[in-house]
C-alpha cells in the first residue's frame, strides 16, 4: 500500500471494485485493526478516555469526532495513513446540523420552508464548508417525529409529520451526499436517532420510549426510509430505551427493519458512549456484555465509549463472537472510506477553507433559507410590512441583539461572531432612522445546560440581580415610550431548546410576557418577532398583539431575513411542521389524531380538559402572507379506484390580494374506516407555489397505495384497505375543501 500520497486523484468508486479493495484489506488487517475500525475516538479535552495519538497510531480508531481543527485533522490523519499498520485513513466527525461556518436556519425552521430545496441547498453549503476544514462525516440529519414540544431536541428535527418529515430528510441527505460521495465538497450524512427518540414521556430527555409497531412504522420510522431511500452513508442509534432495550442494542431496529426490510448497505453508529451506557441503563452486565450486545444487534461503530476495543479480542478469544461477524460491521466502513476516496487522497488543504467561507453566495442561501422558513402567525389590520419611511423604531427583547439565539441550537463547537442580529437587520434597513434598542431583563434556564461548560470560547456572564432586571425592564418601557414603532424580539436561548433542554412549560420564560404587555399598554405599534427551537404559548400575544412573525433560530443571515420580511422586500410563506399548544401540558398534541367516539363538533363531544380546550393556538400547517389565496376546484380524477392503483387529485390556487406570495397547497386523507382505525386527517401531499396577483395556478397530487396503505399491526403487515376516504385540499391541517374517493377490491 503506498502511504505516502499528493495531489488529488479521484478513487474508484464501482461497488465490485471497492468490495475487492475491501477484501485485500481485510485480508492483512489484525484482529486489533479490524477492531479498531469500529472505534471512534472523542477528540475533545471534554471527552474522556485513552489519548487520540495513541490509539490511532496502533490501527485501533476507524473516526474521530468533536474535533474541529483542521491542522490537527491533518496531524491526525499522518499518523494513521503514514505511521498505522495498515495505513487507513481516518473519518473525521462533528454535528454540522444546520451549517458549518455559515449558519442556516434550524432544520424546524428549514422544514417550515415546505420547500425541500431549502434544506437541501443549505446543507449543499455546510458540506461544502465542513469538508474545506477537513471533516468528511456529519451527524445529521435528525429525523425524529415528535409531538410534544415540551422536549428541546424538537429544534434539530422536522415536526409531528411523517410525510413532511420523510421529504425533508431526502433532501437533507442529498444536500450533505449530493450524487457522488467521492466528490471533496460532500460529506456523509448520518439519519439520527435510530428510533422513537422523540417520543418520551413529557418529553423528558433521554427517558424511555414505548411505541407500538404501528406508530413506529406508521409515524416514527418513514423519515428514516426515506433517509435509506435517498442513499444515507450511515445511521446513529439513539440512546434511549424503546420498549425496554436501548436502540445501541436493538436486533429489531438494527438488523429486521434497518437491513433486512431496507437492504441499508451503510454502516451504524452509536450515540455518544451510548454502549457502554447499556450498563448504567441497567440493560447490560458490564461493559464486555454492553459491548458484545452492540455488535450482536449489528452497531458498527462505538462512539466514544471504547467498549468494541476494550473487550472484543476477549470475546472472540471466549468463543462469543467470531472474528466473521466483526469483519460484517468493518466492511461498510472500510467502503464507505474507499468511495470517499480517502485512500487516494486523505489530507486537507489547509488553505482551502478561508476561500470557501468567503463565498459570497454562501451567505445569500443563509439569507434566501431564512426568508423561506419564517412564519407569519398574525398580521391584523395589516400593519405588517411596516413602512421604511419610519423615523422612529425602537427594538426591545433580550434577543433582539442576541448572536446564540439567531444562530440557534448545535452550536456547542462556536458560534460565529458574524451574525446579523434583528437589531442589526433592522437597523440596516433603516439607515435614515433612529432605531434604539433596549434588551429588557435577561433570560436564563432556571437549570443550567451542561452544554454551557463546554461552549468552545464562550463565558456565560453572572445572572442578573432582580434590582438589575428592574432597572432593565423600566429602561425598556422608556426606550418604548420614546418610538413611534416597537418590535419587541422574544423567545427562548439558544440553549434553551437543544439535546437536554426539555421543559415543562412552553411559555416565554422570565419576564419577557410581562414587559410585551407594558409595552403594549403604551398604546404604540408593537410587532412582536420570535426567536424559538420549538413551539411557544404565545396565547396573550395571540389576541393582543397584532403582527407576530415566528422567525424561529434563523442563522448568520437572520437579522437581514427577518427585517426583509418586516419590511415588505420578502412576502412570508411559511407553514407550520408543528402544532402550538396553548399549555405544556397539553402536550402531546398534533393534528393527525383518531376520532374517538366523541370527536369534536360532535353531539358526544366531550372537552377533554374542563380547565380549557387543548386545541392548538396555531395548527399544523399554518402560515399566513402579505396577501391572500382561494383554494377551489378540487377534482378527484376517479371517484372509484381499485385498492393498488392511483388517482390524480387537483385543485386550483388563486392569489386573491394585491401583492406576489407563496401559498404551500396541503393535501389531507382521511380512511373512514377499514382494518384499523385511522386518523381523522392524514398529510399525503404539498407544493409550495408563487403566484402574482389574481393568477391562479393547478396543483396535482397523485393519491396510490404508497398514500393509502398502512400498517396494520392488526394484521400483522403493511395493507390497503378497499374503504371510503375524505379528501381536503388547502392551505392548513384545517382545510374544509373537499372531495371524496372510494377504493374497491
Ligand atoms: C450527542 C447527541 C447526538 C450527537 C452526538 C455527537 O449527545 O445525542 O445527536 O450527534 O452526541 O455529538
Amino acid at each position: 500500500m503506498n502511504k505516502k500520497r499528493t495531489g488529488m486523484k479521484m478513487s474508484i468508486s464501482s461497488d465490485k471494485e471497492v468490495a475487492k479493495r475491501v477484501k485485500a484489506l481485510l485480508k492483512k488487517m489484525s484482529l486489533e485493526e479490524k477492531i479498531g475500525q469500529l472505534n471512534q475516538v472523542g477528540g475533545a479535552d471534554f471527552a474522556p478516555g485513552p489519548k487520540a495519538e495513541d490509539q490511532i497510531r496502533k490501527g485501533g480508531a476507524g473516526s474521530v469526532l468533536w474535533l474541529n481543527d483542521t491542522k490537527r485533522f491533518n496531524e491526525l490523519q499522518k499518523i494513521a495513513v503514514e505511521e498505522s499498520p495498515s495505513g487507513i485513513p481516518l473519518l473525521f466527525a462533528l454535528d454540522v446540523i444546520h451549517g458549518y461556518h455559515t449558519i442556516f436556519p434550524v432544520p424546524l425552521a428549514m422544514a417550515s420552508s415546505w420547500d425541500p430545496n431549502v434544506p437541501e441547498k443549505s446543507q449543499t453549503v455546510a458540506a461544502k464548508e465542513a469538508r474545506a476544514a477537513g471533516l468528511h462525516w456529519t451527524f445529521g440529519p435528525m429525523l425524529d417525529i415528535c409531538r410534544d414540544a415540551r422536549w428541546g431536541r424538537i429544534v434539530e428535527g422536522a415536526g409531528e409529520d411523517p410525510y413532511l418529515g420523510a421529504a425533508m430528510a431526502a433532501a437533507q441527505v442529498r444536500g450533505f451526499q449530493g450524487n457522488d460521495i467521492s466528490n471533496p465538497e460532500r460529506m456523509l450524512a448520518c439519519a439520527k436517532h435510530f428510533a422513537g427518540y422523540g417520543y418520551s414521556d413529557g418529553g423528558r430527555d433521554y427517558d424511555p420510549v414505548y411505541l407500538s409497531e404501528t406508530q413506529l412504522r406508521n409515524i416514527v420510522l418513514p423519515p428514516f426510509k426515506a433517509a435509506v431511500k435517498a442513499g444515507v452513508a450511515t445511521f446513529m442509534s439513539a440512546y434511549m430505551d424503546l420498549n425496554d432495550v436501548p436502540a445501541s442494542g436493538n436486533r429489531w431496529l438494527l438488523r429486521q427493519v434497518l437491513r433486512k426490510e431496507w437492504g441499508f448497505g451503510g454502516f451504524v453508529v452509536s450515540d455518544a458512549f451510548a454502549v457502554a451506557n447499556m450498563v448504567i441503563q441497567g440493560h447490560a452486565r458490564d461493559r464486555l456484555d454492553a459491548a458484545l450486545r452492540g455488535i450482536k444487534a449489528g452497531l458498527n461503530m462505538d462512539m466514544s465509549s471504547y467498549t468494541y476495543t476494550e473487550g472484543m479480542v476477549k470475546l472472540v478469544k471466549n468463543g462469543l463472537l467470531k472474528v466473521s461477524e466483526i469483519e460484517e460491521l468493518v466492511r461498510p466502513i472500510l467502503a464507505l472510506k474507499i468511495k470517499m476516496g480517502l485512500f487516494e487522497n486523505p489530507y486537507v488543504d489547509e488553505g482551502l477553507l478561508e476561500k470557501v467561507i468567503a463565498l459570497p453566495e454562501h451567505r445569500q442561501i443563509s439569507r434566501w433559507s431564512a426568508q423561506r422558513s419564517m412564519v407569519l402567525l398574525r398580521n391584523e389590520g395589516g400593519l405588517l410590512p411596516l413602512s421604511k419611511d419610519l423615523k422612529n423604531v425602537a427594538v426591545i427583547g433580550p434577543l433582539a441583539d442576541s448572536m446564540e439565539a439567531t444562530e440557534g441550537s448545535w452550536m456547542v463547537f462556536g458560534h460565529k461572531p458574524a451574525v446579523v442580529t434583528v437589531l442589526q437587520g433592522i437597523r440596516a434597513k433603516l439607515p435614515g432612522a433612529q432605531v434604539t434598542y433596549s434588551p429588557g431583563p435577561e433570560i436564563r434556564r432556571d437549570i443550567p445546560s451542561w452544554f454551557e461548560s463546554m461552549m468552545a470560547g464562550e463565558v456565560r456572564k453572572p445572572a442578573q440581580s432582580p434590582e438589575e432586571a428592574e432597572a432593565a425592564f423600566q429602561a425598556a418601557l422608556e426606550t418604548a415610550r420614546a418610538a413611534d414603532q416597537v418590535i419587541m424580539v422574544l423567545g427562548e436561548t439558544d440553549l434553551m431548546a437543544g439535546e437536554a433542554a426539555s421543559r415543562a412549560s412552553l411559555d416565554l420564560p422570565g419576564r419577557q410576557e410581562e414587559l410585551l404587555k407594558a409595552v403594549a399598554a403604551l398604546g404604540k405599534p408593537v410587532v412582536l418577532v420570535l426567536l424559538n427551537g420549538r413551539p411557544l404559548s404565545v396565547n396573550w400575544a395571540a389576541e393582543h398583539i397584532p403582527a407576530i412573525l415566528e422567525a424561529w433560530e434563523p442563522g448568520t443571515e437572520g437579522g437581514h431575513a427577518v427585517a426583509d420580511i418586516l419590511f415588505g422586500d420578502v412576502n412570508p410563506g411559511g407553514k407550520l411542521p408543528v402544532s402550538f399548544p396553548r399549555k405544556g401540558s397539553h402536550a402531546p398534541l398534533y393534528y393527525a389524531r383518531n376520532l374517538t367516539h366523541s370527536p369534536e363538533g360532535s353531539p358526544m363531544y366531550n372537552p377533554r380538559y374542563w380547565d380549557g380546550l387543548p386545541v392548538p393556538l396555531y395548527p399544523f400547517g399554518y402560515g399566513l402572507s402579505y396577501t391572500t389565496f382561494e383554494f377551489s376546484n378540487l377534482k378527484v380524477s376517479k371517484s372509484k379506484v381499485k385498492v393498488g392503483k392511483s388517482v390524480t387529485v387537483s385543485v386550483d390556487v388563486t392569489n386573491t390580494g394585491k401583492v406576489t406570495g407563496d401559498e404551500v397547497a396541503q393535501l389531507y386523507i382521511h380512511q373512514k374506516w377499514g382494518t384499523d382505525t385511522r386518523p381523522m386527517r392524514e398529510l399525503k401531499g404539498f407544493e409550495r407555489i408563487t403566484l402574482q396577483p389574481r393568477e391562479t395556478k393547478k396543483v396535482t397530487f397523485r393519491l396510490g397505495p404508497d398514500e393509502l396503505q398502512y400498517w396494520s399491526t392488526n394484521a400483522g403487515k403493511w395493507i390497503q384497505d378497499a374503504t371510503e376516504f375524505d379528501i381536503w385540499v388547502g392551505a392548513d391541517s384545517t382545510a374544509t375543501l373537499h372531495a371524496d374517493l372510494k377504493v374497491v377490491n
